[in-house]
């Protein structure tokens, strides 16, 4: 059965099942595991769009960890993002000296975690890294590496699993695409 979802014109189907996205989840937390288990990293969730990733994502971390979240916003609406961000939320704990992993939803255009590794490098961290549940691999320009990725998508939109459309649809336990945009 085909599950689709409508909104303001667009026709939005499923992409990647609940399952689908556990199995990277625990992939994921898996490699973390290996990584960090005697570093007792720090998980730096992006908010609003990481929260449910993060969520699932420490359950899958076999080891001592702390978290803690930052957020951060774009000028823009819809699907369209302006490309300027700006610092909602700091972090709330010092990660100086810290081993961090910056937990985030979607990489689009890059953008945002550029802005957030300059802003968390201030703190003086001893590494940082990047998680990432989804990857638009042809659009995202990073000239740093993206060390864990759930999944390379294409250059389309996605909903559900923490990501919206106008604050709407992160409840959703599939990710939807939408061939209209
Ligand atoms: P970037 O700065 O262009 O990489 O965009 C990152 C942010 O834009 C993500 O954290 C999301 O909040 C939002 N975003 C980018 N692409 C999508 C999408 O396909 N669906 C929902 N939100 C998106
Ligand atoms: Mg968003």
């Amino acid at each position: 059965m085909s599950k689709l979802i409508k909104a303001d014109g667009y026709t939005f189907e499923v992409m990647l099942t609940e399952d689908q996205i556990h199995g990277a989840v625990s992939r994921l937390g898996a490699e973390l595991t290996r990584d960090y288990r005697d570093r007792r990293p720090v998980f730096l969730g992006v908010l609003n769009g990481s929260f449910l990733f993060i969520a699932d994502l420490v359950r899958e971390f076999d080891a001592d960890c702390q978290i803690d979240f930052l957020k951060i916003g774009s000028y823009g609406q819809g699907m369209q993002s302006s490309g300027a961000v700006r610092l909602d939320k700091d972090l709330s704990m010092s990660i100086e000296g810290r081993h961090v992993i910056v937990v985030e939803d979607i990489i689009d255009s890059g953008i945002s975690v550029t802005f957030i590794r300059q802003h968390i490098q201030k703190s003086k961290p001893a590494s940082i890294r990047f998680a990432t549940l989804l990857l638009k691999k042809e659009k995202a320009r990073v000239d740093f590496p993206i060390d864990y990725v759930g999944f390379e998508i294409g250059n389309e939109f996605v909903i559900g699993y923490g990501l919206d459309y106008a604050q709407q649809f992160r409840h959703l336990k599939d990710i939807y695409v939408t061939k209209d945009a």
